[in-house]
């Protein structure tokens, strides 16, 4: 690469950091709140929340109460939300046969949402980690996760949420082959308007301990997600999958964690120049919402500052528990 800079003092980088208005004359990146997806988790009953110990700040909330903060989301100028549901234990089989409900609570929430808050767009999860007895995202036959059992599940799965009214549906279980046969049956039932956020590049990560709590998973998952998730060693893994899941129909790639996951965002924008998300995960969350508590950290700087990282690295996009604070506080 050409020098760009002449030599001091010819050049003085630092004058163009002298006053707020020159630095916002040359900043590189903006964060506004269209750039966040709001993850929420959905449970039973009626005008009711419970807070999730290892989330500080984030509620379990039933239907009615969604629907409230959907209204408050698109206030806030939030463009989307994701739903997550904390199924009840008698719910939760060895057939996931829940997952594909038309009356299962993520279902009953999208046509709630949709009713009442019509532009804001939902987004899903596919997988059947909430109704699985073992908190596996596939089916389990002796231990073996099953691939092309599981992907005809997902496809059901996909159908009813496209059925419910879902704009965005997020494959977050990594099977092979899935975003294919979800795309294909999208579009024989009808559906070839909801798009595919697949969770691409998802890596098998101790940084959703939180969220299992959250949706009620993490007494029941019988040993770890290492042979579908992706190994944290590797990045050219990821390129492949991009490129598959690209090929198979998908509209948008998520990279998942996000912080510790910069430089796969990068590589991923970079090479395929497609619409790329991050979802800073529930404990990278925990992580700063703990040193907030204690007084180590100022959450308002560090919330802000995570969040400007993940455009710098090339993402259009943030899947964010933060999405209601870091608005609030954007929108001055
Ligand atoms: C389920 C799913 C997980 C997350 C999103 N969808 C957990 C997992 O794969 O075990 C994690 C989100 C978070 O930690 O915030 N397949």
């Amino acid at each position: 690469m050409k020098p760009t800079v002449a030599p001091y003092p010819t050049s003085r980088l630092r004058r163009l950091r002298k006053s707020p208005s020159i630095r916002a004359m040359v900043r590189e990146n903006t964060l506004t709140p269209d750039d966040f997806i709001w993850p929420v988790f959905l449970m039973d009953g009626e005008d009711d929340e419970t807070p999730i110990p290892s989330m500080p700040g984030v509620r379990r909330q039933t239907i009615d109460r969604v629907v409230k903060s959907a209204a408050m989301a698109s206030d806030l100028g939030i463009p989307a939300m994701c739903l997550f549901p904390y199924t009840a234990m008698e719910h939760r089989t060895e057939d996931c046969a829940m997952a594909w409900s038309p009356d299962n609570l993520t279902n009953q929430a999208i046509r709630a949402i949709k009713d009442e808050v019509p532009e804001m767009t939902v987004m899903t999860d596919i997988a059947l980690d909430p109704y699985n007895i073992n908190g596996h995202d596939g089916y389990v036959d002796n231990g073996e996760i099953l691939n092309d059992e599981t992907v005809d599940a997902l496809v059901k799965m996909a159908l009813a949420q496209a059925e419910a009214g879902a704009d965005i549906l997020g494959p977050s279980d990594m099977m092979d082959g899935r975003i294919g046969a979800i795309r294909s049956a999208l579009e024989s039932e009808g559906h070839q308007n909801v798009a595919i956020l697949s969770y691409t590049a998802k890596y098998a990560s101790g940084f959703y301990g939180p969220f299992r709590d959250a949706v009620g998973a993490s007494g029941a998952l019988k040993g770890d997600k290492k042979t579908y998730q992706m190994d944290p060693a590797n990045s050219e893994e990821a390129m492949r999958l991009v490129e598959r899941d690209l090929m198979e129909g998908a509209d948008m790639i998520m990279v998942k964690p996000g912080m510790p996951y910069l430089d796969i965002c990068q590589r991923v924008k970079s090479t395929f120049g497609v619409p790329t998300f991050a979802y800073q995960v529930s404990g990278e969350y925990a992580m700063i919402q703990a040193a907030v508590q204690n007084g180590w950290l100022d959450g308002e700087k560090v919330m802000l500052e995570s969040l400007m990282c993940f455009k710098r690295a090339g993402c259009d996009g943030i899947l964010t528990y933060f999405a209601p604070e870091a608005a609030r506080i954007l929108n001055g």
